[in-house]
Order: structure tokens, then C-alpha cells, then sequence
């Protein structure tokens, strides 16, 4: 990886600080991300939820899916996308790994 590849993008930490199976929140440009390791990949999303604000973090993970620890909609946490037919989805956010520091993208994806 290129130092202009990673232009729009911050550390957030080490990949040993978020074992596989665990999430942790980050903080990029302000705004309040959710990082979660599935086996051993990395995922970021908003981490509010879009129902009433609950703290995506601290749900519970299931495969690629968390659930909101207020009223349990579900997430995709590679997409963002909500899976539980509740309409609700939230932004998801680009990562790159180098030499073991973990990058996230200061830029959402598109849904
Ligand atoms: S706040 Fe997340 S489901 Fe209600």
C-alpha cells in the first residue's frame, strides 16, 4: 500500500486489540464507528443505530451480523445493511490493514 492510498484514511489501532469475535468503538473525524473482527477480517459501521440511537458496539455478534442491544434489529456488519427486514440500515466504512495497524476509511461508502 501506497502513503497516498491511505490519505483518507486513520489509525485506529492494532489488530491485536480487537481479538477475532470482539468489536471495539473508534472514534474518525468525530464520528463514533463500530469495528468488529470476524474471524480475523475487519468491518467498520456507524456506530449508532438508526432506530433510537443504541450503540452498535455493544451487540451482540453473530457471524456477520450484530444485533442492537436495545431492540435487536440486525446489521450486516460488511455492509451495513439491515437484515431483519426492518428498512433500517447504517453507513459503512472502508479498512485497510498495514503492518498490523488498522486503517479506516474517514469516508462512507455509498449504500
Ligand atoms: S435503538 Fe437499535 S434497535 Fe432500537
Amino acid at each position: 500500500m501506497n502513503a497516498k492510498s491511505l490519505d483518507q484514511f486513520v489509525v485506529v489501532g492494532r489488530v491485536d486489540d480487537i481479538p477475532s469475535g470482539t468489536s471495539r468503538m473508534v472514534k474518525v473525524n468525530g464520528k463514533s464507528i463500530a469495528l468488529f473482527n470476524v474471524s480475523g477480517k475487519f468491518f467498520a459501521i456507524n456506530n449508532i443505530c438508526p432506530h433510537k440511537g443504541g450503540p452498535l458496539v455493544k451487540g451482540k455478534l453473530k457471524g456477520y451480523v450484530v444485533g442492537c442491544p436495545w431492540h435487536h434489529l440486525q446489521f450486516d456488519v460488511r455492509s451495513g445493511f439491515g437484515t431483519d427486514g426492518g428498512g433500517y440500515c447504517v453507513a459503512s466504512y472502508d479498512i485497510q490493514v498495514n503492518d498490523d495497524e488498522i486503517y479506516v476509511s474517514s469516508k462512507c461508502r455509498d449504500l
